[in-house]
């Protein structure tokens, strides 16, 4: 499968829907003591440095990303590709993440159907823009199971369980979707078939290919004052008392996590706000 070579890391950066293509930290950030392991204080202060330069270059009357600022792509995440079809024509938009649960890709067993990737694809390219494909292992609706109805059976732990996402799902398990039994070796080797095939398929078309986060919640990154949340109402941008704005998302997602595409949820904002102007 030919791939983009960068390693990709969903980070849930704004709202639920919405994650961050992330390349490895630069080098300087790594301690190097333990493979990956980031040095939390030098992070914090190169990445705060590394954002208010560029803030002050683009303060300068500039407002076009200014010269110090890389610019990542801009990309629209949505669940379902005829989400994301009124912002193909936008200059500023360069690709479309969409869903694609297992089921829909393999059923029966070993019969692989890849036509709703490639219409998808070719609807895309018309446009000029890229498609990623996030194969779609776990579903947040309890009237969808993502898992083909041949895993159904005790070899497989039934292929899937029901999962409770929320806050207090250990006092009181309410499911609000499906999981699939990663942890049965016979589910494992099926869902590597499936992108197996996917390699062997769309083979070299699609951009980028990536899972669903696995959601676990960890004290390990290091938090800065800078990190941007899109809800203005719960959490003002602390410097300015207003909104973060499109730059300052940008600006952090580049000189802080390193990263080079970000795809935004359709209800972004400034997906109104902004005239499309090619940036
Ligand atoms: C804004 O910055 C860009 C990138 O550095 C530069 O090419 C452009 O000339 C600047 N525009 C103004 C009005 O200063
Ligand atoms: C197996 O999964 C199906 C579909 O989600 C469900 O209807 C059934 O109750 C499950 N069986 C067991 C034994 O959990
Ligand atoms: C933003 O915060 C408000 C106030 O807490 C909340 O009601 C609303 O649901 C939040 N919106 C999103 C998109 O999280
Ligand atoms: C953008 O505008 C459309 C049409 O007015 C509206 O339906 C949509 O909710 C708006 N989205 C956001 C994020 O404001």
């Amino acid at each position: 499968m030919v791939l983009t070579s960068r390693l990709v890391l969903a980070i849930s950066l704004l709202t639920p829907a919405t994650y961050a293509g992330v390349s490895p930290l630069d080098p300087p950030l790594n301690t190097g003591a333990l493979d990956g392991q980031v040095d939390a204080e030098r992070y914090i202060k190169i990445c705060h440095a590394k954002y208010d330069q560029c803030r002050d270059e683009m303060s300068h009357g500039n407002s076009s990303y200014a010269a110090g600022c890389r610019s990542p792509e801009n990309w629209i995440y949505a669940s379902d590709f005829s989400e994301a079809t009124p912002f193909l024509d936008r200059p500023d938009i360069v690709g479309i993440q969409t869903l694609y649960r297992w089921k829909e890709t393999e059923n029966p067993q070993n019969r692989y159907d890849f036509s709703e990737i490639r219409e998808n694809l070719a609807a895309a390219r018309s446009k000029g823009k890229k498609l990623w494909v996030q194969i779609q292992d776990r579903t947040f609706y309890v009237n969808s199971n993502p898992v083909p109805n041949y895993l159904h059976t005790p070899l497989y732990d039934n292929g899937s369980v029901p999962q409770c996402d929320g806050t207090n799902c250990e006092a009181d398990f309410q499911p609000s979707g499906y999981a699939v039994a990663q942890w049965n070796k016979h589910v494992r080797r099926r869902f590597q078939a499936l992108l197996n095939a996917m390699a062997n398929e769309p083979d070299g078309e699609i951009y980028g290919v990536n899972l669903a986060e696995t959601a676990i919640s960890v004290e390990a990154w290091p938090r800065t004052q800078l990190e941007p949340d899109l809800n203005a109402t719960e959490n003002p941008n602390p410097q300015t008392g207003k909104q973060f704005t499109k730059e300052e998302f940008q600006n952090y997602a580049v000189n802080c996590l390193g990263v080079n595409i970000i795809f935004w949820a359709t209800s972004t904002p400034w997906l109104n706000e902004t005239q499309p102007n090619g940036r």
